[in-house]
């Protein structure tokens, strides 16, 4: 079972060469010494081995892939699945990120078979939510996340759920340089540990760690990271840069 926690977990994309990725992490590995933030690289597959054989004696420094297939094994060209990931040094998994919803559909009844089965093999699944532009102008973002947690992770049983992460990320506030609000991201976030003690009683929702992602940058990490519900942040953009990266992680 996770505890709730302090997390600063990048999001790479499908950004860097292995050689970029494997010197970042040196040089990461150089800057920062901050023992109390759990650290999460989201990286490309191709760099997983790699970068954990870097980190592996930096207690607070795992290592996440972007996507894991919802099989064990088979025919499906081109994907990967959790005992590969966790065969590389993965233990981390982002799913269901607004980009993986949109240019490769992935659906909410989809999400629900790849967390379900990432967890029975062991991997922490840290599973994205947030709505677009249209929706929160129509004041229906609670419902609409609501309902992305609903059909996607709340089939979990309550052992289960202990071993997810969430991550709040506002469609309109990726890569936008538009951030949510402190408040903003308090409000929501506050709202999904309504949710999850609602579903699975109060021990549960205190034990979950809510990020919040959407262009956090050095500048405005340390006062969304304050809000009381908020325990990190998914970092897109500011995590491929060694040094906007530590002061993030600084910002606790
Ligand atoms: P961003 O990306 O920080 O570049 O907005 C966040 C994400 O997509 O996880």
């Amino acid at each position: 079972m996770e505890n709730r926690q302090q997390i600063a977990a990048g999001n790479w994309k499908m950004n860097k060469t292995y050689d970029e990725g494997i010197s970042f992490v040196n040089e990461l590995l150089e800057k920062t010494n901050e023992e109390n933030v759990l650290i999460v690289l989201g990286v490309p597959f191709v760099h997983l081995k790699g970068i954990a054989d870097s980190v592996a004696n930096t207690a607070n420094i795992k290592l996440a892939a972007q996507n894991s297939h919802e099989k064990e094994s088979g025919a499906y060209t081109g994907e990967i699945s959790a005992d590969m990931l966790l065969s590389v040094g993965a233990e981390y998994v982002i799913l269901g990120h607004s980009e993986r919803r949109e240019h490769y559909k992935e659906s909410n009844e989809v999400l629900c078979k790849k967390v379900e089965h990432s967890i029975s093999k062991g991997l922490i699944p840290i599973f994205c939510c947030g709505e677009s532009l249209r929706i929160r102008k129509a004041k229906i973002h609670v419902d609409f996340v609501s309902n992305q947690l609903n059909e996607g992770l709340f089939h979990l049983s309550k052992e289960a759920f202990a071993n997810v992460v969430i991550a709040y990320e506002p469609i309109w506030a990726i890569g936008t340089g538009e951030t949510a609000t402190p408040e903003q991201a308090q409000d929501m976030h506050k709202a999904i540990r309504n949710l999850i003690e609602k579903k699975y009683g109060n021990d549960t929702a205190q034990n979950t760690s809510i990020l919040y992602g959407g262009s956090v940058k050095p500048d405005n990490a340390k006062d969304i990271f304050s809000q009381p519900d908020v325990d990190g942040g998914l970092i897109g953009g500011a995590s491929l840069n060694v040094d906007d990266f530590v002061q993030i992680i600084n910002s606790f």
